[in-house]
């Protein structure tokens, strides 16, 4: 027998993530699930023709390629970026394989254990994953609604002295929250006046369902650093693992070097085919399909909500990304409630797992995926919910 093999020591904080364990169970058969952020297949756009290359004999199907992207994409997601509200050069953009890569980078450039880090509570699950498993001390910053408060963002920098801020200001994972444009600029004085540097993750913005400032705070920053991320898992296709971050002139050198170090590259074909689809006659449309298939879901799902959850929770509707976010009235831990919904065929999160190690979680709360049951099934898999509360609590 062998010893056990000798690991680093940051795989004692090597946490799994509650989001893909659920996601496996929630794709068994028969399953209705509220549980992931997966695209709805009616909402993804059709693949055209004229978005994908043929040529497969194309170096670009069979050769390496450039660590910062291809030289076209990157042209492209600064055009795409513009039309966001935030100025870049095609030079500032690195493609990435997904944004989540973009954290994994993050941290790898701002963590070392112990280091302090900003977050909202609750936030993005596999964020805090990364970010811990760099060794970093997670420090939560509640959710108001306007976004968060920047008296207590100070009061945070000034105690904590932290190395960087993440957030998601629009429509957050998983509140479903959305800053508003003061709140955005309040922040972005906040930042500059500290320095502090801003990651700022958006994978959601273009799931726009009701009209709302979606300014990139980073476009409002003059002088701290920042990281922007973007991705096309929410509008294009997830599998396809393309996503990009823009990013300030002092970091930019620094995180391309990390992706030299993680993967090379981004996978080609799948670069150029976002290429085509930015500048495509069908993008507009297939946007404004996505949008208007998911506006429809998310207001079943409210009407649904109403008719099972009116008596048990309170919620806002969401004016944009994939989720509900319930506050049950009677406050319990909806994490035991998980392993019997799983038995009985319908999987949630609960959002006691979103806060990070370091705050208190509000208990009663459920993140709800609107976009993948279909209408009948979410009727019955919130009745099944409701029931469960209703005898738990
Ligand atoms: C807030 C947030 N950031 C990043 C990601 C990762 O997305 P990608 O598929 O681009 O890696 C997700 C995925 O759900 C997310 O919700």
């Amino acid at each position: 027998m062998h010893p056990a093999p000798q690991l680093s020591e940051r795989i004692t904080r090597l946490r799994s993530s509650l989001v893909r364990e659920i996601l496996a169970a929630a794709q068994a058969p028969g399953m209705i699930s509220f549980a992931g952020g997966l695209p709805s297949a009616d909402a993804m756009p059709i693949l055209h023709d004229s978005d994908t290359s043929h040529d497969w004999q194309s170096p670009v199907f069979q050769q390496y390629g450039q660590s910062e992207g291809e030289p076209l994409l990157r042209s492209r997601l600064a055009g795409w970026l513009a039309e966001s509200g935030l100025t870049v050069s095609a030079e500032q953009t690195l493609v990435l394989s997904g944004s989540q890569q973009g954290i994994d980078l993050a941290a790898k450039l701002f963590v070392d254990p112990g280091t302090p880090m900003l977050c909202e509570a609750p936030t993005y699950l596999a964020a805090l994953q990364a970010f811990q498993l760099f060794g970093a001390h997670c420090i939560g910053l509640p959710l108001t609604d306007e976004g968060i408060d920047t008296a207590h963002l100070a009061e945070m920098i000034e105690t904590h002295k932290p190395r960087a801020i993440y957030v998601i200001p629009t429509f957050q994972n998983p509140s479903g929250h959305c800053y508003s444009a003061a709140n955005r600029q309040a922040v972005a004085e906040v930042l500059d006046h500290y320095g502090l540097p801003l990651i700022e993750d958006e994978p959601y913005r273009e799931l726009m369902y009701d009209a709302v400032d979606r300014t990139p705070i980073c476009s409002l920053l003059k002088r701290a650093p920042w990281i922007y991320l973007g991705s096309f898992s929410k509008t294009l296709w997830p599998g396809w693992r393309v996503g990009f971050l823009a990013a300030s002139n002092d970091l930019f050198p620094h995180l391309l070097r990390l992706k030299q170090a993680g993967d090379l590259h981004t996978n080609r074909p799948g670069q150029i085919r976002v290429a085509n689809w930015l500048v495509s006659n069908n993008r507009n449309n297939d946007l404004a399909h996505l949008r208007s298939t998911y506006k429809h879901k998310r207001d079943a799902m409210n009407d649904a909500l109403k008719n099972t959850f009116g008596h048990l929770a309170d919620w806002e509707t969401p004016a944009g990304g994939l989720f509900f976010w319930l506050q049950l009235r009677n406050a319990i831990d909806t994490r035991p409630l998980l392993k019997i919904a799983l038995e009985r065929g319908v999987a949630f999160m609960p959002g006691e797992a979103f806060y990070p190690a370091s705050s208190t979680p509000k208990l009663g709360t459920m993140r709800l995926n609107f976009s993948h049951a279909n209408a009948e099934n979410m009727k019955k898999g919130l009745k099944m919910l409701a029931g469960i509360v209703e005898e738990h609590g």
